[in-house]
């Protein structure tokens, strides 16, 4: 099953991403995890984006196509939970012929919506575990040890894309260029709204009851007919 996350910066994608990998065995493919390790391991890739990517604004869509046809290449059997990709119509109109090609589609596009104001606080009080990744929140999603990692003991650090001018520009990035994707993929009768100013738990028991409906009507697939109308 191949399913995309679509939503603003900060409205919790990551976070479900994660807890859906634990729970479903879905691979999470996300391309601002991609990105931030090239930088890490100071690659040329990673040297040549890491301006961009810190101020807030989109990287070269033709390259980060190239690295995401390579993860689907190599994990394309497995459930795949893409996180961040695509995010602009001329990446999803790529990909979406690449698809084709190897005989794919998304199953559901999970749209999520949070208000600016509520993104703000979200991300100023975002902690990352430098190590395996994990996202955390002061406020609402704290670690048990302050700035240390539940999962691995790994040390929690700032993302250098999450300073306010930055959000403030990923924020336009996302209105101009991602959220006309909603209307994109509403035509091929695939997005699920989901209500992100929700609890964590919440939106998880949501995206959970629809994978679950999804894998259902996959398996029956076969023994019925028609469509499978989600909304
Ligand atoms: P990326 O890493 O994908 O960042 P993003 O899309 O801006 O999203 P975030 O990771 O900031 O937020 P999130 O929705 O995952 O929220 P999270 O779960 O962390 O991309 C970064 C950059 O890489 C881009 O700006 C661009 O430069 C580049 N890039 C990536 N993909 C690209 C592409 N396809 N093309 C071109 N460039 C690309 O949650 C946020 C906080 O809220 C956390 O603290 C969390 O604990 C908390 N939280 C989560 N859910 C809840 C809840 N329900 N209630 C309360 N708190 C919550």
């Amino acid at each position: 099953m191949y399913v995309l996350f679509l939503g603003p910066p900060g409205c919790g994608k990551g976070t479900q991403a994660q807890h859906l990998a634990e729970t479903n065995s879905f691979y999470q493919l996300s391309t601002g995890n991609l990105l931030r390790a090239e930088i890490e391991a100071k690659t040329e890739l990673g040297q040549k984006m890491e301006t961009l990517y810190a101020s807030g604004k989109l990287v070269d869509g033709d390259l980060v196509l190239k690295m995401v046809q390579k993860v689907v290449a190599s994990e394309g059997a497995k459930s795949i939970l893409f996180d961040g990709f695509p995010r602009t119509v001329n990446q999803a109109t790529a990909f979406g012929s690449f698809l084709q090609s190897i005989d794919k589609k998304f199953d559901c596009v999970f749209s999520f919506s949070l208000a600016d104001s509520e993104i703000l606080d979200r991300i100023s009080g975002r902690m990352t575990c430098a190590d395996c990744k994990a996202v955390y929140h002061t406020k609402t999603n704290p670690p048990k040890t302050e700035d240390v990692c539940d999962k691995c003991e790994g040390k929690l650090v700032k993302r250098t894309d999450d300073s306010r001018e930055s959000v403030k520009l990923r924020l336009e990035e996302y209105h101009r260029e991602t959220e006309p994707l909603k209307e994109f993929y509403k035509k091929e009768n695939v997005v699920f709204e989901i209500d992100a100013s929700q609890s964590i738990e919440a939106v998880s028991k949501q995206i959970s009851n629809e994978i679950e409906a999804i894998s259902k009507y996959k398996g029956n697939k076969e023994k019925t007919s028609g469509t499978y109308s989600r909304r």
